[in-house]
């Protein structure tokens, strides 16, 4: 596929139905997007102890993630380098040495291999090779307890990939009253019959919940049952009579970034619930004090961090990581594991998770809508007609954030999905 005709598949206001039907496509996107650019791994509270590891699939490729003895985090091809056996197939567990299943080499929790069983066959030269452990993920960034990996030695580096971003992850930690984010709350993971694409643009898509979750969010409906009438509003109490003809959602804003990043702010501060516990409200004053305290309240806006392509950090309220993992141009995995704040009440924490479970998890009232409404994109988007997929909403209407870059949106606008498909086009034209 040449370089003019993946450019015209992306204009200002509208992409082609093929970026998200066309099997060559998405293996350009494997190789071009996925392996060039910055994935989210893990989160190092996943693997606090020597010998703690995550397994995981990145662009289609195996991957293991571990702590090495050394306190370092290691990421490596979970491919034995003998004849390719996966080496590990377990998601998650503790092990001083991997153990390749076909012939029994066994590598070091860094990778570095340990021992070749029958040894005295091999020449010396063979042996004297430094290169037969398990192959390094090229780069590796780690940011506060978020552990990204590149499967590409160059691209951009990880500190311009994270920078717009890193407020969002900043702002999460102020809020630990132990200073650290814990994810060993349980995983919910799902696959549905759509490509990507449609979860990493649903992480900011405002305009849809009046509609796909029509069910669960307006006034009197599921959440407010589950939450008391007191506990839970669709309508901003201080909405006003003009805003007829906008969403309530449009008291938020989206903010549009390089590397296709965006993130989402709350409609409506009064909702940010978690600062409104009061024994919660106590530790963090007394870890901030009380002027820091006032700021971090201030800086808690952040809804959702969108760090394309495969991740999406909640913020606030039933905080958790949400990653994508792309197995088919139109199959597509979701992990979601809700966090914790370290040092926060128990009843707290019980709470983030409970509303995980009602959100997130496959039983849910809410991604049970979307994951729906994905399967009908993929299935609509096949149709031969109309070929373009409209995201005209808010076009050049955005004004220009801090950051360079950034444009600041109304909350129901399409500015995430334009950031997105403007790196997508970056990235996908390049050979
Ligand atoms: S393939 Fe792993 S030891 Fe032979
Ligand atoms: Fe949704």
């Amino acid at each position: 596929m040449d370089i003019a005709e993946i450019a015209s598949l992306v204009g200002d206001d509208r992409v082609h139905a093929r970026c998200y039907t066309d099997p060559a496509i998405f293996e350009l996107e494997m190789e071009r997007i996925f392996r060039r650019t910055w994935n989210f791994a893990c989160h190092e509270s996943q693997i606090p102890k020597s010998g703690d590891f995550v397994t995981m699939t990145i662009a289609r490729q195996p991957i293991i993630v571990a702590r090495a003895p050394s306190g370092e985090v290691a990421a490596m091809f979970n491919r034995c380098s003998h004849r390719g056996s996966i080496v590990c197939r377990e998601e998650s567990g503790n092990a001083p040495n991997f153990t390749c299943p076909f012939h029994g080499w066994v590598f070091r929790c860094n990778g570095e291999l340990a021992g070749i069983p029958y040894r005295e066959s091999y020449s010396p030269e063979f042996l004297a090779q430094t290169n037969l452990g398990l192959a390094p993920v090229p780069r590796l960034g780690r940011y506060r307890g978020f552990v990204f990996v590149s499967l590409s030695a160059e691209g951009v580096p990880f500190e311009s990939y994270l920078a717009p971003l890193k407020v969002g992850i900043d702002n999460l930690l102020d809020r630990a009253p132990e200073g650290e984010l814990i994810a060993d709350n349980g995983l919910h993971r799902y696959a549905y019959k759509g490509n990507w694409k449609h979860q990493i643009e649903n992480g900011i898509d405002e305009y849809h919940p009046p509609f796909s979750h029509a069910s669960t969010i307006k006034d009197g409906k599921q959440m407010a049952r589950a939450y008391g009438s007191e506990g839970f509003h669709y309508t901003n109490k201080n909405e006003k009579s003009e805003d007829v003809g906008r969403s309530h959602f449009d008291h938020a804003e989206i903010h549009g970034f390089p590397y296709g990043h965006s993130y989402l702010t709350v409609a409506d501060r009064s909702r940010v619930a978690d600062l409104k516990v009061p024994s919660y409200r106590e530790l963090l004053i007394k870890k901030h004090g009380e002027k820091r305290f006032a700021e971090v309240e201030e800086e808690t806006f952040i809804t959702n961090c969108v760090f394309y392509p495969n991740f999406i950090l909640r913020v606030n309220n039933n905080i958790h990581l949400r990653v994508v993992r792309p197995i088919a141009v139109d199959r597509s995995e979701v992990w979601v594991w809700p966090l914790r704040f370290k040092g926060a009440p128990d009843d707290m924490s019980e709470g983030i998770m409970r509303y995980a479970n009602v959100h997130t998890s496959v039983a849910s009232f809410v991604q049970t809508d979307d994951l729906e409404v994905f399967e009908r994109c993929q299935e609509g988007l096949n149709a031969q007609a109309p070929e373009w997929v409209w995201l005209a909403r808010g076009l050049k209407q955005e004004k220009p954030g801090k950051h360079p870059g950034e444009l600041v949106a109304q909350g129901t606008w399409e500015t995430g999905m334009r950031a997105q498909f403007r790196y997508w086009k970056e990235m996908m034209t390049q050979a």
